[in-house]
């Protein structure tokens, strides 16, 4: 079942989205939550993060798994999306860090380390609630348009035009990484719920294609049409070709 949430501003967005993360963690504290990084969800962290220093909510019994993270970043580099969780979420809340996940980009055996990821996640058991942002190309997590997608956390090539888009939060193109590590699609669509987050114009006709168009491997975010419970939470402009 899809649910679409459309909102006429920021604040509204970063209102209704911590408040989903907020109200799971208020029933269920010991929820494990599957986290996203990107522009997307910034605002909503800074949100959680004000309802947690008001006393609404705690992170002290959860876990989370993040999405992704680029292979040869270090986990003390700015642009890795380790420190990205550390500054914009976990270092402002009372989250314990060693029930935090974020594949290793260091790993020396990235394969290895991928599927440790994937055993970590099924020990963990069932993610309550899936973050998810799209990328222009309909990739989720790192699940980037191809003939075949992966079920499982794997390595993977990034894709020039993820790449590009990516550059704007580094020196240049050329430090953008080339590959990634990726939760595979299967792990995500595992997840109880999925809430899934875009903002702006620019991603009004990928999210149309998402949500409406025929379920294809070339945009992978057509699976999540086959979820029975994914929240779409969108801005008048990421909207404006859902009805
Ligand atoms: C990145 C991330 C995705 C994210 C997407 C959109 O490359 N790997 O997890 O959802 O691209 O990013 P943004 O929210 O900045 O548009």
């Amino acid at each position: 079942m899809l649910n679409i949430i459309k909102v006429s501003n920021d604040q509204q967005f970063n209102e209704v989205g911590a408040g989903i993360i907020a109200g799971l963690l208020q029933s269920n504290p010991r929820a494990i939550l599957g986290l996203a990084t990107g522009s997307t969800p910034v605002g909503v962290y800074s949100h959680l993060i004000e309802l947690y220093k008001q006393g609404l909510v705690s992170f002290a019994k959860a876990q989370s798994f993040n999405l992704d993270e680029y292979i040869g970043l270090a986990a003390d580099h700015p642009e890795s999306y380790r420190r990205f969780m550390n500054e914009k979420l976990f270092n402002h809340v009372d989250i314990d860090l060693m029930n935090t996940h974020v594949p290793d980009g260091t790993a020396a055996d990235p394969e290895k380390a991928a599927q440790e990821y994937t055993r970590m996640l099924e020990d963990a058991g069932q993610v309550d609630l899936q973050l998810l942002g799209i990328g222009h190309n309909g990739h989720i997590g790192f699940n980037e348009p191809a003939d075949e997608l992966q079920a499982n956390t794997h390595v993977v090539e990034l894709k020039k035009d993820t790449r590009a888009a990516n550059a704007r939060f580094f020196n240049s193109i050329d430090e953008v990484p080339t590959h990634a590590m990726t939760m595979g699609i299967a792990s995500i669509l595992k997840s109880r719920q999925i809430l899934l987050m875009a903002r702006g114009a620019s991603k009004a006709d990928i999210l149309a294609r998402a949500l409406t168009g025929p379920l294809t491997t070339q945009c992978p975010a057509t699976l999540l049409q086959t979820h029975p419970n994914v929240v779409v939470l969108v801005d008048e402009a990421a909207g404006g070709r859902l009805s």
